[in-house]
């Protein structure tokens, strides 16, 4: 199966990611993830993309598209992936489509997750990650049983920086110009699906997977 992730920061992509990947035996492909670990681990590419993460701006097309297919032409990538973050400009969609056609594959699913703008600014000003796992929580509705220790693998838990207020706000109006116009361009594909992803997140996962079975 070969599904693609849609939705503003916060909408719970790498939360859904986690639940589908053991669902279906996917790997989980997140450019942010990607990023965030070329950065921690000071190689080149982390050095030249840290100062988009830090802003909350996007990092460069011609640094992202080759990256992407990079990983989903590897061998473990070959029964299928869940692309969480990537496309997310018409750019990124148009050379994916051409990369998807080019090797003769589809796409099974474009899942377009919608939470208002309100929720999510709650939801990232509340999101603590590990820094070792890189496992998800939440200060209020989702925090680890030890405060500020990770409850998978016992890293610290912190704030990600990109998630304080000033940068936060600035990601989601990245998004409103450069991604929102994706639910547009995939509109029509036969393979969107919109769920609404402010609902528990087992309701959402449940939502996804009856939509999966759907013909479309
Ligand atoms: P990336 O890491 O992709 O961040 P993002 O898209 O902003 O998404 P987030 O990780 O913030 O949110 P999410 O939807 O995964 O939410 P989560 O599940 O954690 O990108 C970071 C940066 O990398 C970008 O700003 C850019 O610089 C760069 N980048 C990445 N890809 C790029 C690309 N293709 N091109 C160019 N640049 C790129 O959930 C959030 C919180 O809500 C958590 O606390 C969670 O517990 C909680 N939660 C989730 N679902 C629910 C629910 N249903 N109910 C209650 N709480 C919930």
């Amino acid at each position: 199966m070969r599904i693609v992730l849609l939705g503003p920061p916060g909408a719970g992509k790498g939360t859904q990611a986690v639940s589908l990947m053991k669902e279906y035996d996917l790997v989980h492909v997140s450019t942010g993830d990607i990023f965030r670990y070329n950065i921690k681990n000071e190689t080149e590419l982390g050095k030249k993309v840290k100062s988009y993460l830090s802003a909350g701006k996007l990092v460069p097309d011609e640094l992202t598209i080759d990256l992407v297919w990079s990983k989903l032409d590897s061998d473990e990538c070959k029964e299928g992936f869940l692309l969480d973050g990537f496309p997310r400009t018409i750019s990124q969609a148009e050379a994916f489509d051409k990369g998807l056609h080019k090797r003769g594959i589809q796409l099974d699913g474009v899942i377009n997750i919608q939470v208002d703008k309100e929720l999510l600014l709650t939801r990232l000003e509340g999101r603590r990650v590990c820094k070792h796992c890189g496992a998800t929580y939440h200060c209020q509705n989702n925090p680890p049983k030890v405060e500020g220790v990770c409850d998978v693998c016992g890293g610290k838990v912190i704030q990600r920086e990109d998630d304080k207020r000033e940068t936060l706000l600035h990601r989601i109006e990245v998004y409103e110009q450069e991604t929102a116009p994706l639910v547009d361009y995939y509109k029509d594909s036969g393979y969107m699906i919109n769920v609404d992803g402010s609902k528990p997140i087992n309701e959402v996962f449940e939502t996804i997977k009856e939509s999966l079975k759907k013909d479309r």
